[in-house]
């Protein structure tokens, strides 16, 4: 039978974030609580935050803040899980005293006893990490619709210095092949189309001896899967194994997240990046060799401790370089904890914003070129959802993201892979009209 009490779950970050976000929900599902979207409505509130960046936090914190007014009025349960429950639990514990529970990926077995302690008026508040229990849930897959987020592993053992990671998630641990494969089985049974294998740092995937193109190579051959991606690899483990098993495999995405954060080999290196600029380009080229039709999406970082103007025109040559067809733009900003933090925070607020707005403007130009130069071609495209603007409409994404809003014929529903003739490209959409259904 149902509980009376709601729980609502706020996913801030990542997509390791919206993975164990449905996990979550799936395990409290799994315990009778009506699990609902309006966090306004709920009785039980759960914050999945993110500390990955300075304004991360900000935006986490208020929330909590906002919450803890409404609690004084009526009766409301509010736990904190993520990277902030790990890395910030200290303060949490200080500033909002109200909180009444705080967890880590360790506790999920544990979440729904919490959420009822809570309930009762006891806190539960995370020691050390106390089990490592690996929960397959049946039900977390039911509303995630054409795409899956499946984690691959946990942690980091990279440190790079300006990240939390590390801190946050721990030591690297690679998940047993069985319990992926059975999270992808569930995640096919519910209709998904597309899945997603996460890890902070795939390539360095390895259970006992599996590597991550092996396991990719293995997940690829799963039958119902149109759509495989990866995220994130990091360009100093890409090897020519991967690169095959991507040329072997046409439903692997050809459009490869790497991280570039920087164009300036001296920043690479305060960095701790483990890679120079020209391996990185040559990393590139073989994949364009391989495959040419491949794309690429990055993540870049302005404004890191000491960066010069001339360091900043190396990042923006690589951005005019490589072309990249996404580019996830931060300004630095230092986190506790990290080498970091003990560097010169030297690139003004201003600087760090002229720095972004010139690779953003150019990046935008670049963008809506590439959608016009789509007029009157043909994409591939995952139908995700009725359009927002328009409900007459469908929408979904191409192989290398891009979002598309097009008319169907009547004959198309969600989860669908459909070919799309582009009519109008726009800066952050495409718009088009159904070809056939595949
Ligand atoms: N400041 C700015 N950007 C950061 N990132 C990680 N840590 C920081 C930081 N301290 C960016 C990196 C990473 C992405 C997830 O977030 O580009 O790849
Ligand atoms: Fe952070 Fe570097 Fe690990 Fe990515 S690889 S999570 S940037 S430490």
């Amino acid at each position: 039978m149902l509980k009376k009490q709601t729980v609502s779950v706020v996913t801030f970050g990542c997509q390791m974030n919206e993975y164990d976000s449905s996990k979550i929900k799936g395990i409290l599902k799994n315990h009778n609580f009506p699990i609902i979207e309006d966090y306004k409505k709920a009785d039980v509130i759960l914050i999945n935050t993110c500390a990955v960046r300075e304004k991360s936090e900000h935006k986490v914190f208020s929330l909590i803040g906002r919450l803890l007014l409404i609690k004084k009025k009526r009766n409301l349960v509010i736990g904190v899980g993520g990277c902030s429950a790990e890395v910030s639990k200290d303060y949490l514990l200080k500033h909002f005293p109200a909180l009444d529970i705080i967890f880590t990926p360790e506790n999920y077995p544990k979440i729904a006893q919490f959420v009822e302690n809570a309930l009762k008026g006891q806190r539960s508040i995370h020691e050390i990490i106390e089990d490592n229990e690996e929960v397959v849930v049946e039900s977390m897959f039911e509303e995630c619709g054409a795409s899956a987020c499946i984690s691959i592993m946990k942690g980091c053992d990279n440190n790079c210095a300006y990240c939390i990671v590390p801190q946050a998630r721990g030591a690297e641990i690679s998940r047993r092949p069985e319990t992926i494969f059975k999270e992808i089985e569930l995640a096919l049974k519910s209709g998904v189309k597309e899945i997603i294998l996460l890890g902070q740092n795939v390539n360095s995937y390895q259970f006992k001896d599996i590597t991550f193109p092996q396991l990719l190579d293995e997940v690829a051959k799963i039958d119902g899967i149109k759509r495989l991606r990866f995220v994130t690899s990091h360009p100093k483990d890409v090897s020519d194994e991967l690169i095959h098993v991507i040329k072997q495999n046409r439903n692997i995405c050809r459009n490869i997240h790497l991280p570039v954060q920087s164009g300036s080999d001296a920043t690479l290196k305060r960095m701790n990046r483990g890679y120079t600029y020209g391996h990185y380009r040559e990393i590139i080229s073989k994949f364009k060799a391989a495959i040419p039709e491949i794309t690429f999406s990055t993540d870049m970082i302005v404004g890191f401790p000491q960066e010069t103007e001339e360091d900043f025109e190396k990042t923006f040559q690589a951005v005019k370089d490589i072309n990249f067809e996404g580019i996830y733009l931060f300004k630095y900003s230092v986190r506790q904890g990290t080498d970091a933090e003990k560097m010169d925070d030297d690139v003004t607020p201003k600087e760090k914003q002229r720095r972004f707005d010139l690779i953003l403007n150019y990046q935008r130009e670049m963008v809506l070129k590439k959608n016009k130069s789509l007029e009157g071609k043909i994409v591939n495209v995952l139908v995700t959802d009725f359009s927002k603007k328009d409900k007459h409409k469908l929408c979904g994404r191409t192989e290398n993201s891009k979002a598309v809003n097009f008319n169907s014929n009547g004959e198309v529903n969600i989860n669908d892979v459909v070919d799309v003739r582009i009519l109008a490209g726009f800066p952050n959409s495409l718009e088009g009209e159904i070809v056939k259904n595949n």
